[in-house]
């Protein structure tokens, strides 16, 4: 198929290899490309009420027919009670092997919506077609699915890939500033580890959820750098890790916070104290900058400023090895170092950097 001028195609070359389109208005695109002429369309009550119309219609003019299950907006969908509803409603309406599943939401739809696919029937096939900037950088690649217990975040999942992802951002329109940024630090996070052109773009004022063809061209990019590092390493052990730049401390705050502050204030936060850990052992000086985006970013206030509440979540995170610390540091722009040999000092060091600084 044509695509118009200023949609782009990214390939993620995993077993089978998948496209992600980026562009605006691709429900058409979307509708004729999906194979499966029945789908089960997974939304949540928020984007159901703005965006479903323009999704069924399309399908519905390619002849397909797509049935929507509601979920709550919210986190706590993540859950096997909603989960199970789903995977019953899908049942009881006769879903086979033969259809597939349709993300329409944020990364919490994105993640159920895939393990429902992942679970189904042994697996059936799978389509996204993210509604934030967050699932639209970060969740919609990989092929991460999955639900909560009452004993943490994602600790029941699969690793599920779809079999093509369409990132439409004429969705962003309805989306809030506050969620816009939350996706920014992601995509900014991308940027740092791996495509420094990325960054001079979203320092520019322009950068807003209406600067289409700006945005197009940093989805793309960020999409780039997230599907190569999945491509090279599906399953999380090696480079993947690169992906945690800024994660350690920002899992510790969203613990310390009770999950009250949000994981992309969070990783903003952590993304100045992993630059100060850098700068601290003679690597680039990366500290200005990353405090700029965090300005930006306008985060919530910390939940603490005594860092020994923060070490002991520090010295959990499932990221570790045993029992030491890993930490992605980056020795300059786009060359990100596995750091395990962390002193306390250096860590109270940054630390104290970044309280000096709010
Ligand atoms: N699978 C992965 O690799 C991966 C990666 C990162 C995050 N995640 C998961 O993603 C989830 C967070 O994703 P999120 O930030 O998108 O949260 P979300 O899905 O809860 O969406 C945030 C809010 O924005 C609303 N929304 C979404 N699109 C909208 C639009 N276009 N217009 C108006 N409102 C809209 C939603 O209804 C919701 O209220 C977490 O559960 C996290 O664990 C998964
Ligand atoms: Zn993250």
């Amino acid at each position: 198929m044509v695509l118009e001028e200023n949609t782009r195609k990214i390939e993620v070359r995993v077993n089978p290899p998948y496209p992600i389109y980026v562009g605006a208005g691709l429900a058409e695109l979307m509708a004729k490309t999906i194979s499966h002429n029945r789908l089960a369309i997974i939304t949540d009550s928020q984007v159901k009420a703005l965006h479903l119309d323009t999704i069924t219609s399309a399908l519905k003019q390619a002849g397909k027919s797509g049935q929507a299950y509601e979920i709550p907006a919210g986190e706590d969908s993540k859950s096997f009670e909603t989960l199970s509803q789903v995977l019953s409603h899908m049942a009881h309406d006769g879903f086979d092997r033969g259809s597939a599943v349709l993300a329409l939401g944020g990364g919490v739809v994105g993640d159920l919506a895939g393990f429902a696919a992942a679970s189904y029937m042994r697996g059936i096939d799978f389509y996204q077609v993210p509604t934030s900037l967050l699932a639209m950088v970060d969740a919609s690649v990989g092929g991460k699915t999955g639900i909560n217990l009452p004993e943490g975040k994602n600790l029941v999942g699969a690793f599920w890939q779809p079999r093509a992802v369409f990132i439409d951002i004429s969705f962003l329109e309805t989306l809030p500033d506050t969620e816009f940024r939350q996706g920014a630090v992601e995509l900014y996070k991308h940027g740092l580890i791996r495509d420094e052109n990325i960054l001079p773009a979203m320092q520019n004022p322009d950068f807003q959820k209406e600067a289409v063809p700006l945005l197009i061209d940093l989805i793309a990019k960020s999409v780039g750098v997230k599907a190569d590092i999945v491509a090279e390493d599906e399953k999380e052990i090696g480079v993947r890790a690169f992906l945690n730049f800024g994660h350690n401390l920002a899992h510790a705050l969203e613990a310390a916070s009770d999950h009250r502050l949000s994981h992309g204030d969070a990783v903003a936060y952590g993304l100045v104290f992993d630059a100060k850990l850098g700068q601290a052992r003679g690597w680039q000086d990366l500290t200005q900058e990353t405090l700029n985006f965090l300005r930006w970013v306008n985060p919530q206030p910390l939940p603490t400023k005594d860092f020994s509440v923060l070490e002991p979540y520090l010295k959990r995170d499932k990221k570790n090895k045993d029992g030491r610390m890993k930490f992605v540091l980056l020795e300059s722009l786009g060359k990100p170092q596995i750091v395990d040999d962390l002193r306390q000092d250096e860590l109270e060091s940054a630390w104290t950097f970044l309280l000096e600084q709010l």
